[in-house]
């Protein structure tokens, strides 16, 4: 008799037949999903990622085998050969396959399974960390293949779409020196040369800048990138870039090329037409109208700024800070007259968590506001500030009053807190946008230097280079994020391509003339030689795929994730190497000494 798996093939996925298939002889594997025994029929689901079919066992047909169908268990791996029959009045309506089942007239059991820690359920109550260590069955788990699957088809349209607008999918090495992105870097010991380390690229930056230098104009890649830093619901250690480079090019041709991936994604993922280009809006005012450089557009809550207001208030708290040189913005709660206290307090808590000192409220009523502010404010006062908002009866007002940075992050976090609370955040609804012309240097305070906002090879724009040397806080960069509901899908930049630039760049960074030859000399040296001018950008498409999605945590999107801590439950990474490998590389680590 013929083989199966090696003469027998599989006919069908389990997810194929249907009624025009009955009377065909096929031959099905995959996984025991449920078994159902009704005395002289045993009816078996098996299940593989395209579906589940019925499989019916009867012992009047052939007592051994129905014997032997008893065998299987949740997870046994299973070939059969039989008949498709229509299940007529029985069919199953919610199943794509629930017409027919397989009069199964073969069986096989190709492998068993220990008893699996968790059902193979869309539902199931197991813990993240136990499904973490059984991840091999959690991806069998059809939430979870469904996120894995639509990833695969995400990167099939992007390599599909770049490949047509004529970019090269070209390689960049993982062993290789540190490129600053902000992150600290993952290092890796080398044997050859004890005391010396690799890093992992935080991203292909430098990589990909000296492929254009080299003239290979269009330049993508979908690239692990490794960074060592606090992780969150958004944040892997490794995690994918979508990475982009052209040359010749300003930034409306990184817009041009990006409108129109995204929206390729958007119409082959969910059918759904952006309107191109998509919408753009300066640093500062999505810092302004929303507190945040990642603005969720979705819905409203926007920031007012009311400092002219209440500068000469007698509620010192506000006129304070508008002397101090600082704000007061204030949101308006729609329908928020019916915040408890409790709701409020909540808020405040939230104001507080981002470094306000407190949030004032007042409630609207018909005789005006209610609340502890209420009383600094007459009734024309009131009004005044009312119609600035747009304030009405039925709702709340909040403010905070401070520095402009802390008004900006307590705002920020009070409004998504309050979009999430009270339910204004619409289902299937993706609002996209540009934030551009960032600001190239950012201070820090405790280490008294400039950082660079997005990477040290970011170029300023051009008007605003003579600010380098009277005022760099004031200069913009040609620096450019792109934002889907909220989250930073992806950023770039032009960037740096003449040498003397790149230099004092590295000057203004506090990085001297030798460190910069130490670390990055051969950008330098090749900047020297015929640099094109170029730029890109990078998405992150673990977090384009948790978006479209609809997951969580990137953990949904990552087949094989790391916790909050970086570890891998399931191979246990990272683990004590023995004392041997750590002697070759000439490493003695301090927790054992
Ligand atoms: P950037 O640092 O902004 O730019 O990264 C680009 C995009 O990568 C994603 N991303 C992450 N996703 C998951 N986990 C992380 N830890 C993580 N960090 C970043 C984000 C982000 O928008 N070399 C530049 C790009 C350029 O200038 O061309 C860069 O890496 O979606
Ligand atoms: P206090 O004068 O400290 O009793 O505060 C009166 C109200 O103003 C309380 O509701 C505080 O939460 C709020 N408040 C205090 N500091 C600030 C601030 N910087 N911005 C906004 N509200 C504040």
């Amino acid at each position: 008799m013929a083989e199966f798996v090696s003469e027998l093939k599989r006919t069908h996925t389990c997810g194929a037949l249907r009624g025009g298939d009955v009377g065909a002889t096929v031959v099905l594997m995959g996984w025991v999903d449920a078994t159902r025994d009704l005395g002289q029929f045993r009816f078996v689901t098996l299940r593989d990622r395209f579906g589940v079919t019925q499989l019916r066992f009867d012992a009047h047909r052939d007592a051994d085998l129905y014997a032997d169908s008893g065998r299987a268990r949740s997870e046994w791996v299973l070939a059969i050969q039989g008949e498709v029959v229509s299940r007529g009045e029985n069919a199953n309506r919610e199943l794509a396959t629930g017409e027919v089942e397989v009069l199964v007239t073969r069986l096989q059991v190709l492998n068993r399974s220990e008893v699996p820690k968790f059902p193979i359920r869309d539902e199931v109550d197991a813990n993240e960390d136990l499904r973490l260590e059984y991840r091999f069955l959690d991806l069998r788990r059809r939430p979870i293949q469904s996120k894995i699957v639509l990833r695969a088809e995400i990167t099939h349209i992007v390599r599909d779409f770049l490949h047509g607008e004529g970019f090269l999918d070209l390689e960049t090495p993982v062993l290789t020196k540190s490129t600053p992105e902000g992150a600290r870097d993952y290092l890796v010991p080398s044997r050859v040369h004890p005391g010396e380390f690799y890093a992992l690229p935080q991203s292909p930056q430098l990589f990909k800048q000296l492929y254009m230098i080299s003239g290979y104009d269009r330049y993508f890649q979908i690239c692990r990138c490794f960074r060592d830093e606090d992780l969150r619901a958004d944040r892997q250690p490794e995690f994918t870039q979508i990475d982009i480079e052209m040359s010749f090019i300003d930034r409306d041709d990184i817009y041009a090329v990006c409108d129109k991936l995204v929206a390729r994604i958007m119409r082959e993922v969910h059918g759904v037409e952006l309107q191109l280009p998509l919408p753009r809006m300066s640093y500062d005012e999505a810092m302004a109208r929303f507190g945040v450089d990642a603005p969720d557009l979705r819905y409203g809550l926007e920031l007012s700024d009311v400092s002219d207001l209440v500068a000469g208030s007698s509620f010192s708290v506000f006129s304070d800070a508008v002397a101090a040189g600082g704000q007061v913005k204030a949101i308006v709660v729609p329908g928020g007259a019916d915040l408890s206290r409790k709701q409020l307090d909540e808020l405040t808590e939230v104001a507080k968590r981002y470094g306000a000192k407190g949030l004032a409220w007042a409630k609207g009523s018909a005789e005006g506001w209610t609340g502890p502010v209420a009383k600094f404010f007459d009734a024309d006062a009131q009004r005044t500030i009312n119609e600035r908002l747009g304030a009405g009866a039925d709702d709340a007002i909040v403010w905070v009053a401070d520095r402009t940075p802390v008004v900006a992050a307590a705002l920020g976090n009070v409004r998504k807190h309050l979009a999430r609370s009270r339910g204004l955040i619409p289902a299937g609804v993706y609002k996209f946008t540009w934030v551009v012309d960032f600001p190239l240097l950012e201070f820090d305070a405790d280490q008294n230097r400039w950082f660079a906002m997005h990477h040290p090879f970011t170029s300023p724009r051009n008007e605003d280079i003579p600010l380098l040397d009277t005022d760099p806080g004031a200069v913009k960069a040609r620096a450019y994020d792109l934002v889907l509901n909220g989250h930073e899908l992806g950023g770039g930049s032009i960037r740096i391509h003449d040498q003397d630039l790149q230099s004092k760049m590295f000057e203004l960074l506090g990085i001297g003339a030798e460190e910069a030859e130490l670390k990055f000399g051969f950008l330098l040296n090749a900047l020297r030689h015929g640099a094109p001018p170029h730029g890109g950008l990078a998405f992150g498409l673990d977090r384009i795929v948790m978006l479209l999605s609809g997951a969580e945590s990137l953990r949904d999107v990552i087949a094989f994730p790391k916790t909050a801590s970086a570890s891998c439950l399931m191979t246990r990474a990272p683990s004590p190497v023995d004392a041997g490998q750590l002697a070759e590389l000439g490493i003695r680590t301090l927790k054992n000494e």
